[in-house]
């Protein structure tokens, strides 16, 4: 600790931190206009200017030393921040009362009230462009633009688009997308970062424009006239009167504009962010506070919400009679479901019923349906999508360090040396996350390597990118890792200290040698070794992996393979380093730590155990049953043996995002009674004999877990649209109707209980989740919680991991004469899942309207394809039509499918075939055979696709160019700036 003075005021700070960090924290108010927390300095505005020893400095870019003399509001100071901020109102007209963004947040005005300034000294300069409109989701005033490169920041260095630049050199400079592109033809993700740390009103999501103010929906003519009364006004009244008007409107807005925090309802990064509303209509997501995203969000969390309010929203219950749905009352659609279910399980016993709970939902809404399915009606048979994709990550980390979680937080990751990304996109799959990667990789030197079959955005940043062939990333693992033991490259103090099963796991590596691994996989040994020696090197490795491993019929092995290679190396334990299993849905996570799964309670407490038993039957008052239930997997071939008549599904596709979709659909139409609660009539609904109207995250309360175990909570937006309920109510009702007597008023209540009956969580409470405040599971009863998972010991009784002996095992499904063609499926950035929700915002569907197949450029020249090209697949399980898109994103005889889509949906074409300890399907071992149509349509992927865009990457803002033109002058002491901090 060092010691300043600010304004005569003793201060403690440490040394090298920024004097506008220690100015702002004593709570003295100096302009700071470009300054933003999480950019750290720009140094474009000059606002922040202060005196030390004399010398005028920008606060945001000074760092404190000791025994400094800080001088906020000396003369010198006070005159250079006023000259700086008159120079930004040159660019900037104060029609505050009727714009958009005077909700009391406007850096601009709120600057000028700070400062007092009444009179503008420079005149207000137009600049000879047009507002661009070209983007579906945000518009750029450059007339109200000052320059501030914020955006340009945000986009180069925090979201690494590398889209923004400003072309200081321009007489008349402005924000350049893509160096002069129309935002809409740019390579734009429409992430938003941008929009949300504009300090001003030239960025703005079009949702607030017209909506936001009281007098801002007049028309553009009406509004010109009035920005010129006040400009013809100022120099009579001053700034201070308009400005008390514009605060009076501004005061009227707080009593009609709701900011409700909420949690993104997409995937596991686990997003935060406050909700702007207005009745129903969504005016803004602003994120700001959210301990893993701060101002960053993906173009989903952002912009994604359209589905909330679509009029294809379900409100009435639905009965099928007679071959057709019709609605019904919430009373006869539950009483029918309650009588189903007990005439159902009389008949055939509790196991003839099952139970899928929905990884979009909350954690207390699975733990109802867990306990309706246990405690009610007395079957273990209960799954949730994670058996689709995460299950298998799970088991690797099972069997080698205990926990089925990533073991520490994204900081961790962003603090690695070296970050190896396995069968993830995580650009598309988890944007926030991956934009943590980019920005170390990009900034500070953290080392890259992607091994994937498609050469997506992480691929061609990497430092080193692997191309294996299908299926055999556990032959590559174990072969790194055999030659890092051969080597003297293991940690062996680590191993000695902390890991259990050296000398069977060494046996076990026999056949993994560089030769075999370089010919099964398809690389060369230079580069296998090449990758060993950089995860020897690197200080801290995390791995992170997703879908490209885990949907295999080797899924949990080569998990445990990874998992193998992070302990002989000693990657656990300490920050900088672990495994990192990228969790898709927002609470695929918290679906699984929350008992909805066929051999877990809560906390991932067995069903076998009697001593847990006995505790939940102690808590709920019934006797549960002992066995393992079946998954998802089994109930669907149990469908077909028979042997199960009921499911009861909420907030699942299952219909599609099954594998062997049509094998699914078959079982599903064969159940005795099926009730599907959903938002949407989805595809699964056509199978089902009741209906339910459930809510949204938006309309309801609870909390998610994110990839990196952290516990939020959602906070309700909305009331529930009318007719539709929370699915822990439906779900509560069901049970009560079923003999039950649940009283729960609130989730809170339901949390309460979880925690009491479960350790892992057993300091979990609302309370403690007020707000944006999370916690990292295991929680301890007073409330701690563990951002690093593994820190004192592992998940075992004797506290040690455990190295796992792995065999090879080949993938089903290969490629042959006739399926000649390997077919590859993922996500895609700007749509999520089957898209049964981004597919209903307009936005996303101008710039993302269709599925399509990739095809290799050699693949395409070979069989006469080009984009638009309409191709039929078929596989050995079914077959379908779809455009083409030629990209050298996949090689050779490689497709790659999104799975977005519900007409031609890629599970259509996958098998049966599951990894064959957790039965996830083995989505990503599929061949197909390839058949050109005679249509050519258009390419599927328009031209305002930001994948067409041309990035120009660079530095941050480059604000040195703005300091040598001939008119910049430092403010306050008439000095041309000739150096930086
Ligand atoms: S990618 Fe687009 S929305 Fe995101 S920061 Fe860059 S310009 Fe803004
Ligand atoms: S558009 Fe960019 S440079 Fe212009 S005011 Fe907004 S953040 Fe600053
Ligand atoms: S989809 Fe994922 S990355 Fe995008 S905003 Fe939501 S949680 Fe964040
Ligand atoms: S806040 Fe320091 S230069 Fe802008």
């Amino acid at each position: 600790m060092i010691r300043v003075t600010i304004d005569g005021v003793v201060q403690e700070t440490t040394s090298g931190e920024r004097l506008i960090d220690v100015i702002n924290r004593a709570g003295v108010k100096i302009s700071q206009v470009c300054y933003h927390p999480q950019l750290g300095p720009i140094e474009t505005c000059d606002t922040c200017m202060v005196e030390t020893n004399g010398q005028l400095v920008r606060a945001c870019a000074t760092t404190a030393s000791a025994g400094m003399e800080i001088f906020t509001k000396s003369e010198k100071a006070a005159a250079a921040q006023r000259e700086a901020f008159d120079r930004i109102l040159s660019n900037h007209v104060l029609y505050c009362t009727v714009c958009d963004n005077n909700n009391g947040n406007c850096t601009i005005h709120n600057t000028e009230r700070l400062l007092g300034i009444e009179h503008q000294p420079i005149p207000y300069h137009s600049k000879p462009y047009e507002e661009d409109h070209t983007n579906p989701f945000y518009r750029y005033d450059p007339q109200q633009c000052i320059l501030c490169g914020r955006c340009v920041e945000a986009c180069q260095n925090v979201q690494v688009n590398e889209t923004l630049s400003i072309n200081w050199e321009d007489p008349h400079p402005r924000v350049l997308w893509d160096g002069g592109s129309t935002i809409g033809e740019s390579s734009c993700v429409s992430c938003g970062h941008c929009v949300t740390v504009c300090p001003c009103n030239a960025l703005m999501e079009k949702s607030m424009l017209g909506h936001a103010g009281f007098l801002t929906a007049l028309p553009k003519t009406t509004l010109g006239g009035m920005i010129d009364v006040v400009k013809g006004v100022e120099p009579e009244t001053g700034y201070g009167a308009i400005l008390k008007l514009s605060e009076a409107e501004s005061h009227m807005r707080e009593l009609r504009i709701r900011r409700t925090k909420t949690v993104c309802t997409y995937c596991g990064v686990g997003c935060s962010f406050d909700v702007w509303t207005k009745d129903r209509h969504i005016l803004k997501v602003q994120p700001l506070d959210g301990p893993t995203n701060g101002i960053s969000t993906c173009i989903k969390g952002k912009f994604g919400w359209d589905f909330v309010n679509s009029p294809d929203r379900l409100t009435k219950p639905l009965i099928r009679e007679g071959g057709k749905f019709r609605e019904a009352s919430w009373d006869e659609a539950l009483d029918l479901v309650a009588r189903k279910f007990r005439e159902i399980k009389a008949k055939n016993g509790p196991d003839s019923l099952a139970f899928v709970s929905s990884s979009k939902c909350t954690n207390e809404e699975s733990y109802l349906m867990q306990k309706l399915a246990r405690a009610v009606i007395g079957t273990n048979n209960m799954d949730n999508c994670s058996r689709y994709c995460q299950a298998p990550a799970t088991q690797g980390l099972f069997r080698t360090v205990g926990y089925g979680g990533d073991s520490g937080s994204i900081r961790d990751i962003e603090n690695a040396g070296l970050v190896l990304i396995i069968g993830s996109n995580t650009a598309e799959s988890h944007p926030v996350l991956a934009t943590r990667v980019k920005r170390a990789h990009k900034l500070h030197g953290q080392k890259l390597i992607v091994s994937d079959l498609r050469e997506h955005e992480m691929a061609k940043r990497a430092d080193l990118f692997l191309h294996p062939k299908p299926g055999t990333d556990i032959v590559w693992l174990s072969a790194v890792s055999r030659y890092l033991l051969e080597n003297g490259m293991a940690n062996t103090k680590f191993l000695d200290q902390w890991v259990n099963g050296l000398e069977e796991y060494k046996k076990s590596l026999a056949p993994f040698t560089m030769e075999f691994a370089a010919r099964t996989c398809g690389l060369s040994e230079d580069t296998l070794k090449k990758v060993a020696h950089m995860i020897a090197e690197a200080g801290g490795v995390c791995v992170l992996w997703a879908m490209g491993i885990t949907q295999h019929s080797m899924g949990s092995d080569a998990s445990t393979a990874i998992s193998n290679l992070l302990l002989i190396t000693g990657n656990y334990m300490k920050t900088g380093s672990g495994a990192y299993p990228l969790r898709g849905h927002n609470n695929v996570q918290g679906a699984s730590d929350h008992g909805a799964m066929p051999n877990f309670l809560t906390g991932y407490q067995s069903v076998d155990d009697s001593e847990v038993r006995s505790r939940f039957k102690a808590a709920w008052n019934v006797q549960l049953p002992s066995t393992k239930g079946l998954d998802n997997h089994e109930m669907i071939d149990a469908i077909h043996q028979g042997k199960l008549k009921a499911m009861y599904l909420f907030g699942e596709e299952m219909s599609l995002v099954d594998s062997n979709a049509n094998f699914v659909s078959d079982g599903l139409s064969k159940l005795d009674f099926f009730v599907v609660q959903d938002i949407f009539f989805s595809a699964t609904c056509r199978f089902a004999d009741v209906v339910l109207p459930a809510s949204p995250s938006l309309e309801k309360e609870g909390t998610f877990t994110s990839t990196e175990r952290r516990i939020q909570r959602l906070y309700q937006v909305f009331e529930p649209l009318e007719g539709s309920r929370p699915d822990w109510r439906i779900i509560q009702d069901i049970a009560n109707r079923l003999g039950a007597t649940w009283q729960y008023q609130h989730p809170s209540e339901i949390y309460r209980e979880i925690a009491s009956l479960t350790p892992l969580f057993a300091g979990v409470t609302y309370e403690r989740l007020e707000g944006f405040k999370s916690l990292q599971w295991p929680v301890a009863a007073d409330g701690t919680d563990q951002p690093l998972l593994y820190t004192k010991e592992f998940a075992f009784p004797d506290g040690k991991a455990r190295l796992f002996p792995l065999s090879l095992t080949e993938p089903t499904d290969q490629p042959n004469a006739e399926f000649d063609l390997h077919l590859n499926n993922g996500r895609l950035l700007e749509h999520f899942h089957e898209g049964n929700m981004t597919y209903r915002s307009e936005g996303i569907r101008e710039k993302t309207p269709d599925t399509f197949v990739e095809v290799s450029p050699e693949l395409a020249e070979e069989r006469g394809i080009q984009s638009g090209t309409w191709v039929q697949l078929t596989s050995r399980y079914g077959q379908l039509r779809v455009r083409a898109l030629v990209t050298g994103r996949v090689q050779g005889k490689e497709l790659y499918m999104p799975m977005n889509s519900v007409e031609s949906p890629v599970n259509r074409l996958t098998s049966s075939h599951t990894d064959s300890v957790t039965h996830t399907p083995a989505y990503k071992e599929a061949s197909v055979h390839l058949r050109v149509l005679p249509e050519v349509g258009e390419s599927p992927l328009p031209r305002i696709n930001h994948r067409f865009g041309h990035p120009t990457p660079q530095h941050g803002v480059q604000v040195e160019r703005k300091w040598k033109r001939p008119d910049y002058r430092m403010p306050g002491n008439g000095l041309v700036q000739i150096q930086t901090n």
